[in-house]
């Protein structure tokens, strides 16, 4: 199993001149897993807050694209607030990571790089469930 303290923060390539900066990810070079979907988090009110799940197998990489939020990390033993504001890095998350999002920014973009297509077989939705699972 996983531990909070394996989700890491990872710099990512940043292109950088006067007009500003590109970051690039590719398959097979700058991220750790095949990247199978890409999704993210946009017009999030005020005071939401997301997340509160596990994944099986999922492993993801999240990046504030615009903005900022905190993403709350858990795995059953210890947690670990990780703020991010900076799209040149990302968050690793690992399988088997219990995660909630707070103090979305306004405006912010929570950009996902996911290893696997969308199954909701892979959620565990219940905390007691998720502890169950880990043990
Ligand atoms: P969920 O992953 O629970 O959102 P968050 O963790 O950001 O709070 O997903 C919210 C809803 O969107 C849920 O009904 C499932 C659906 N969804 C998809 O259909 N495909 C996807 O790739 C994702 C990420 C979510």
């Amino acid at each position: 199993m996983y531990k909070v303290a394996d989700c890491k923060i990872v710099d990512l390539p940043k292109i950088h001149n006067e007009a500003g900066n590109i970051t690039v990810l590719q398959n097979g070079k700058d991220i750790p897993f095949e990247v199978k979907r890409i999704y993210y988090l946009y017009d999030i009110p005020m005071g939401s807050e997301r997340g509160g799940h596990g994944h099986y197998e999922l492993q993801q990489y999240i990046i504030a694209a615009s903005g900022s939020f905190t993403f709350i990390l858990d795995d059953g033993n210890n947690t670990k607030e990780v703020f991010l504001n900076d799209p040149s890095k990302a968050l690793h998350i690992l399988p088997g990571i219990w995660r909630e999002i707070k103090n979305f920014s306004s405006g912010s973009i929570c950009l996902v790089m996911a290893s696997q297509i969308y199954s909701e077989k892979d959620y565990i939705r219940n905390y007691d469930d998720y502890l169950n699972y880990i043990k």
